[in-house]
């Protein structure tokens, strides 16, 4: 098997997202680490850069300078990642794929819906891939969830309830604390956007809903509340939904519930049956069906849909884990990029639809939870 060349821009030293790529990426032995602009300050990137291996000449000291040394080269890299803050995404995004790059970005794909049309455009036009990273789309056990409800295992779904709380920016003196920088820009509407716990962690649970049950959000109606005063953005957002089919979503996220870890769940109802999974216990997908006794199904057991097989790496009862998730995104990937199509992998329009969602959720909020039309213009 050719490994194929990848490169990564943000990510950097003591960034969140950074390690979860790089183990995720070279999990399979699939990419090899080949250029990055990882930091924001140039000096810190390529010093970085360096130490994780890649070569002097292709560790950049910014994205437009990795643009340049990349695109004339003929070991150029395969693929793409884009995991700086959220108001960089467009332009790289953009700029890569106009070069002939494939590209996985970071979610939220854009800052508005505008944006997230022009990148579906060009995607489509360059003949690139453009993936977003949904990566818990990519837990075995959701695979298997989803597989049930295209099976007609649950019957036709009537709801979906999904939350993604977290007490992690609960800290009052974080909200406007310098020392805290990857706490504030996430409630900076310059680099977060329109929103910031929905856009944050709410479209990682609409994208499963909507992933889970194989349907799209249709309209809106979001209640958001900023709960430490000074933060502009919502820390906090209640957010009810309609799905194309009909289904009725619910949707809770937020970042003050102290005490609450991870905090992301998905149960889904259907007319005879429901299924229940939870972030911090990815291996099980609690299955009940209607007027029988509520099971266990277990990542890596005999018996599950070829998916979830295929993705269940690690042997029943072994712990699993969030980098094994994004690495099933790079196995897609790599397996997009040789030829070969994998149904699952989140692409753009998934990212757009998202960013549709948060300006719905936004404009309904703003006008007392109203409901508001969700599809972006360019799939209504
Ligand atoms: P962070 O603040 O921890 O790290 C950001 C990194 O990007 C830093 O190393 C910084 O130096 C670098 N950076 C900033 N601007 C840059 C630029 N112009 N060029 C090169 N490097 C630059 O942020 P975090 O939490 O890692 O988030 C990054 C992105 O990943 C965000 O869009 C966030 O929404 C997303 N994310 C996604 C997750 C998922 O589950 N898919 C989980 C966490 C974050």
């Amino acid at each position: 098997m050719t490994k194929l060349k990848w490169g990564m821009i943000g990510g950097g030293e003591g960034s969140q997202i950074g390690p979860a790529h790089r183990l995720g990426a070279q999990a399979d032995g699939r990419f090899e680490f080949a250029a990055g602009a990882l930091d924001h300050r140039a000096e810190e990137g390529r010093a970085y850069g360096q130490r994780l291996g890649i070569a002097a000449d292709r560790a950049y000291g910014d994205w437009t300078e990795m643009l340049a040394g990349e695109r004339n080269r003929t070991d150029r890299v395969d693929l793409v990642t884009v995991a700086t803050p959220n108001a960089t995404h467009f332009e790289i995004t953009k700029a890569f794929l106009e070069a002939g790059f494939n590209v996985l970005c970071e979610k939220p794909m854009t800052m508005d819906v505008e944006q997230g049309e022009e990148i579906v455009r060009i995607a489509k036009a360059s003949g690139k891939i453009c993936a977003v990273n949904y990566c818990y789309s990519a837990y075995p056990m959701i695979r298997q969830a989803r597989a049930m409800v295209r099976a007609g295992e649950i019957g036709k779904i009537r709801l979906v309830v999904t939350n993604f709380s977290h007490g992690h920016h609960g800290d009052a003196g974080d909200a406007g604390d310098a020392n805290n920088p990857r706490v504030r820009w996430r409630y900076d509407p310059a680099m977060a956007g329109v929103s910031g716990q929905f856009a944050d962690c709410g479209i990682h649970a609409l994208h499963m809903a909507g992933f889970i049950c194989d349907d799209t959000v249709e309209k809106l109606s979001a209640d958001f509340a900023s709960t430490i005063p000074s933060r502009v953005l919502e820390d906090d957002a209640m957010v009810n939904f309609r799905m194309t089919g009909g289904t009725v979503g619910r949707l809770w996220t937020s970042s003050v519930a102290i005490g609450r870890q991870h905090g992301f769940d998905i149960q889904v109802f259907g007319e005879t049956g429901g299924l229940r999974w939870a972030s911090e216990q990815p291996n099980q997908l609690i299955y009940t069906p209607v007027g029988g006794r509520t099971q266990i199904i277990e990542k890596g057991e005999g018996g599950l849909h070829p998916d979830a097989q295929r993705l269940s790496r690690v042997s029943i009862a072994h712990p699993e884990g969030f980098p094994l998730a994004v690495a099933n995104i790079y196995c897609d990937l790599a397996d997009a990029i040789n030829g070969e199509a994998r149904d699952g992998l989140p692409l753009a329009p998934d990212g757009l639809r998202s960013m549709a969602a948060v300006y719905a959720a936004v404009e309904s909020a703003k006008a007392d939870g109203a409901w508001v039309d969700a599809r972006p213009p360019m799939f209504r």
